[in-house]
């Protein structure tokens, strides 16, 4: 009799799914794991940041980038504070431009289904193909995005959009 241990199960059902262009992924196996970074690094908000971003890029397939802008002081430009993914140029991102522009001006999701149709963008690797932006609110107030591009076409919806809000909420409310 030929039995399967689950680890190797489980690979198997993943090649089974991405084949099929599914992805199995735990949102709140992962959310609970963002929950465990703030509380073990919450003195230090760079590095739960940065920790949300590796854990995101690494457990999620299709997240090929995933960084968190901030508005600066005078709310005229986006800053990246802190990123997985390859090197970008643009650290800094006038209110209005691009994607994460765009939303900053707003303060409303943006989900880009197929970057090349969108005027208004801003690239950063000719590779990335979809993009989701999801505002950060403190108190009413935007303070800023969490931004994931995936090199697959039509990556993101509503459970991404979902799971990035909640995630915001919890940095929000244990971090600013
Ligand atoms: N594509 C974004 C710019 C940021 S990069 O994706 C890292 C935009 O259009 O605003």
């Amino acid at each position: 009799m030929f039995f399967l241990d689950s680890d190797f199960k489980h690979y198997i059902l993943t090649m089974y799914y991405t084949n099929f262009n599914f992805s199995l992924i735990n949102y709140s196996t992962l959310f609970q794991n963002c929950i465990d970074i703030v509380s073990k690094y919450s003195s230090n908000k760079t590095l739960v940041l940065e920790k949300i971003c590796n854990l995101l890029k690494e457990k999620i397939d299709f997240y090929d980038w995933v960084g968190f802008y901030f508005l600066d002081e005078d709310k005229k430009k986006l800053i990246l504070r802190c990123f997985a993914g390859k090197a970008t140029e643009h650290n800094e991102i006038p209110i209005g431009k691009g994607i994460c522009g765009q939303v900053a001006k707003t303060a409303k999701t943006l989900i880009v289904d197929d970057v090349s149709k969108e005027k208004n963008y801003i690239s950063c690797d000719i590779d990335v193909r979809s993009e989701i932006v999801v505002p950060i609110f403190v108190d009413g107030e935007n303070i800023g995005q969490i931004d994931v591009d995936s090199i697959i076409i039509n990556a993101f919806d509503k459970n991404d959009e979902n799971f990035l809000k909640q995630i915001n909420e919890l940095i929000s409310k244990n971090l600013f």
